[in-house]
């Protein structure tokens, strides 16, 4: 089994002490950063935008991603190329030609992904499948941190596993919502690759942040 990547959503950080946090985080050993960006329109919330990228790709060597939550996304990919990311995932709803979009992103220079929401089947974005890096799977519908697990998730994510096994394809996939250390344990051995940790496993706790990543690579 290869090693898992944990990643902080940073979106559920204390960003009045952001270089603490992402100092604790880089100590506790923790593989990349997780950059929500929120526009307030694809989803009913705001969360990070431009500047905080910045700020935050400022304070880390880690690598970040952009995990971008907003309309349009073939208008806003170029700044956050610019910004460093190294993967930025789109919602393939949010954009008409959402190919394009994928194409754009790799001609700045990072990998492409797509993330897809809880009512958007995986033979919708199909044809997208062979030309990604990664896919980001919502287990929750996006927008807010601590919300409840969609179990009927679990059969769209080993459908996944299967179809990237049955052709071979080489992206890498990843869970975001309410990804508990016990759903680590669940899905790391059936071939997920990336966990964001959000309220569930990483924010908010009594632990410090070097205690429980220690024992979620030992789950
Ligand atoms: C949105 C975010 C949230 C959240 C996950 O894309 O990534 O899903 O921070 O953390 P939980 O659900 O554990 O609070
Ligand atoms: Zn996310």
């Amino acid at each position: 089994m290869s090693k898992i990547n944990l990643c902080p959503s940073m979106m559920c950080a204390d960003f009045t002490k952001l270089d603490l946090e992402i100092q604790d985080l880089e100590q506790a050993g923790v593989d990349l950063l997780h950059m929500d960006i929120m526009d307030g329109n694809f989803v009913p919330n705001f969360a990070l935008g431009l500047e905080d990228y910045i700020s935050v790709n400022r304070l880390t060597h880690l690598p970040l991603d952009a995990h971008l939550m907003i309309e349009n996304p073939i208008r806003h990919v170029k700044l956050f190329a610019e910004a460093g990311a190294q993967i930025i995932y789109i919602h393939p709803e949010a954009d008409r030609f959402p190919l394009t979009t994928l194409e754009k992103i790799k001609d700045y220079g990072c990998k492409a992904g797509i993330a897809i929401n809880p009512e958007t089947s995986i033979e919708m974005v199909s044809e997208l499948l062979p030309h990604i890096d990664g896919v980001i799977i919502m287990t929750v519908n996006p927008g807010f941190a601590g919300q409840r697990f969609i179990e009927s998730m679990d059969k769209k994510i080993k459908q996944v596993c299967a179809l990237r096994k049955e052709n071979e394809f080489t992206f890498e996939i990843g869970l975001d919502g309410n990804i508990s250390p016990q759903r680590i344990k669940k899905y790391k051995n059936i071939g997920i690759n990336n966990f964001v940790l959000g309220t569930s496993a990483i924010f908010g706790k009594e632990q410090s942040y070097a205690e429980i990543v220690t024992e979620l690579r030992n789950l």
